[in-house]
């Protein structure tokens, strides 16, 4: 069995987040590899000593081009703020080594396409993160929709909803500054996680119409002035895609920082002539499912533990969110060492760059009012 060595640009939220999945690997009953990881990167001496607990850890250093050059490195997990994907995601192409990226895969389109096509010439392996559709209720409605279980599909409706920028008085950060978030706002920090699914199955939107709303204007600096909050916060998209009759089909994709209630809500919803179906991590054990009979009723199952990797954990327990993470790079270690099979692989780099498209696209029509066709 082969065994990925990564290492981690950037320890924050998401380079933490990674390094526990790759610290309980063992839950993994038949990854098809092993994984851990060797090394970190971080500009922040207290973010690096984070890492010392982690005794696969042998090199920790602010320099990615130290870390770059250590040959116990294959693969590489970038998670830094937008602005400098591009750059570094091309210095680890460029260093020879494979990439985990994290969305949004570049600031903006041109950007996403740059480090495409960078990592076509030199043949790296290149995946990007969207660990969502890892859940065992997408993973089922995923299935089902591909068996023909669904009928002709009505209307697809997937979005991800945070209510963190509801409160007025929470410091600025990154993420709510154009200028290191990218232009796109929201979609760009978002959006990934509701297109992954839509663009793996072919949804991908002929044409849509955007409203975006800035809601928040300033925010605290955290240094006791105040900040310009210039982001999108919030994104509404309406779109057809054809599906495979060449029949136009309602979609909406929806991301939102401002969105009351909403923790860390991520949702499908797959309406169709026989069946529907409805996911949300609200309610993360629960598959709904409508199934065209008499009478109108939707069907509740309790679908477990029961994600594509399989697990020590039982089946009749919880999945959660550490859990889709683990999964997401169990997926992205697998494909990387030829082991994936069947199971669904992350995000590609055409998929990354047709995120950006439909970003694109719904900047543009936002801005003339406009429905935009895409490419
Ligand atoms: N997949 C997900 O669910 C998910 C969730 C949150 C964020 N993200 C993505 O992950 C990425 C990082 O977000 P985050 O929330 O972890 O950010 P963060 O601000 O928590 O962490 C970023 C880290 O990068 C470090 N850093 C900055 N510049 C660096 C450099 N040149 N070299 C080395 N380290 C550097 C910072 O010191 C910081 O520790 C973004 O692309 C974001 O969109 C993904």
């Amino acid at each position: 069995m082969k065994t990925l060595r990564l290492g981690i640009i950037g320890g924050g939220l998401m380079g933490r987040e990674t390094a526990c999945a790759l610290a309980r690997w063992c839950n993994l009953e038949d990854p098809g590899v092993a994984a851990e990881l060797t090394a970190i990167c971080d500009l922040q001496p207290a973010v690096l000593d984070w890492f010392r607990r982690l005794p696969s850890v042998k090199l920790l250093t602010a320099d990615a081009a130290t870390l770059l050059a250590s040959e116990e490195i294959d693969a590489v997990y970038v998670a830094v703020p937008h602005h400098l994907h591009e750059a570094l995601y091309l210095q680890v192409l460029r260093a020879g080594k494979d990439l985990l990226a994290e969305k949004p895969f570049g600031i903006d389109l041109p950007a996403a396409r740059r480090i495409r096509d960078e990592a076509a010439r030199l043949g790296r392996f290149v995946r990007c993160s969207s660990e969502f559709p890892f859940w065992p209720g997408p993973q089922r409605i995923m299935a089902e929709v591909r068996a023909g279980k669904c009928g002709r599909i009505i209307e697809v409706r997937s979005g991800f909803l945070h209510a963190s920028d509801l409160d007025p008085s929470k410091p600025i950060n990154w993420k709510r500054q154009a200028q290191f978030c990218g232009a796109a706002g929201v979609m760009n920090d978002l959006g990934m996680h509701a297109v992954h699914i839509p663009l793996r199955m072919g949804w991908k939107p002929a044409h849509l119409y955007a409203r975006l709303q800035k809601i928040v204007a300033h925010r605290p600096d955290g240094k006791g002035g105040s900040a310009v909050c210039d982001t999108w916060e919030n994104a509404l998209l309406a779109g057809e895609f054809r599906d495979e009759a060449g029949s136009l089909v309602p979609i909406s994709i929806e991301t939102k920082r401002v969105a009351p209630g909403e923790t860390d809500t991520w949702y499908l919803e797959v309406t169709g002539t026989e069946a529907s179906y409805r996911f949300s991590t609200k309610e993360p054990k629960t598959l709904w499912v409508f199934r065209r009979d008499k009478e109108q009723w939707w069907q509740k199952t309790d679908l477990g533990n029961t994600p594509p990797f399989k697990v020590v954990t039982p089946g009749i327990t919880e999945f959660g969110f550490s859990d889709c993470f683990q999964q997401m790079i169990a997926a992205f270690a697998s494909e990387w060492a030829g082991t994936l099979g069947g199971r669904f692989g992350c995000v590609t780099p055409d998929e990354a760059v047709a995120s950006h498209e439909i970003w694109d696209a719904a900047l543009r029509s936002h801005a003339t009012q406009a429905v935009i066709t895409l490419d």
